[in-house]
């Protein structure tokens, strides 16, 4: 599909590559990049901001909408804004992680949040959408569906490298998360029936990128 729509959809848990191997992935293809759980980060620093308990799901649902999120999607420059401030940095901190999965699971925000991503989507065209509910909710039509994993010692040590964080508790942190985004009632992160599953535990990144484009190539030409 040379001026066609493309959309890839990569799901799967924190660690499991998702983020550096969709990424490479769209700059290999000449695509747009999304990173949703940027999204959801980015909404969770304001409802810290605004001193709202995350625990209440009404008031975050009222912070996420009265809120101007946006999001870059060039591969080689990702960034996303709240209401004009630049959050990259505070998105990956231990605060926003350790309360986006609460953030995550209230349905009002998702509601929100996969509008945004459809509409975005929908302009770009090509792009490869990164996620935990991509495949299944926000792009069921897309072109490639990829669920990424890896056992949980190998997530849990890429997680522990890229934060300089102690590799057991990062393993427990990481289990609790999967664990909370998998059991929500709302869009949970589930395998869609036709992904197709790749297990990057022994696999490197350049691996898994050439892996996904010959996916690509086969599908697209078929
Ligand atoms: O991929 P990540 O670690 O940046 O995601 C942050 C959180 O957001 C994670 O707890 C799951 C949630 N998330 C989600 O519920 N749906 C998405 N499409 C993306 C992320």
């Amino acid at each position: 599909e040379e001026n066609g729509r493309c959309v890839v959809a990569v799901d799967g848990p924190s660690g499991s590559g998702k983020s550096t191997v969709s990424r490479r992935l769209a700059t290999a293809l000449g695509a747009r990049y999304l990173d949703t759980g940027a999204m959801y980060r980015a909404v969770t620093w304001a409802v810290l901001q605004s001193g709202v308990a995350v625990a209440d799901a009404e008031a975050v649902a009222k912070v996420a909408s009265s809120v101007s999120l946006e999001i870059g999607t060039d591969p080689a420059a990702p960034f996303v804004r709240v209401d004009g401030v630049a959050v990259d940095g505070p998105i990956r901190g231990a605060e926003v992680t350790a309360a986006v999965s609460a953030v995550a699971s209230v349905a009002a925000v998702r509601q929100l949040l996969v509008a945004q991503q459809r509409a975005i989507i929908a302009d770009a065209g090509r792009i490869v959408v990164e996620g935990r509910d991509i495949g299944t909710v926000v792009a069921p039509d897309a072109s490639l569906k990829v669920y990424l994993t890896a056992s949980a010692e190998a997530r849990a040590q890429r997680r522990s490298l890229e934060n300089a964080t102690d590799v057991a508790a990062t393993q427990a942190d990481l289990a609790r998360r999967d664990r909370i985004d998998s059991s929500r009632t709302v869009d949970p992160l589930t395998q869609a029936e036709d992904a197709v599953v790749l297990d990057t535990t022994a696999m490197g990144i350049d691996e898994a990128v050439a892996r996904l484009r010959e996916l690509l190539d086969a599908r697209v030409t078929a």
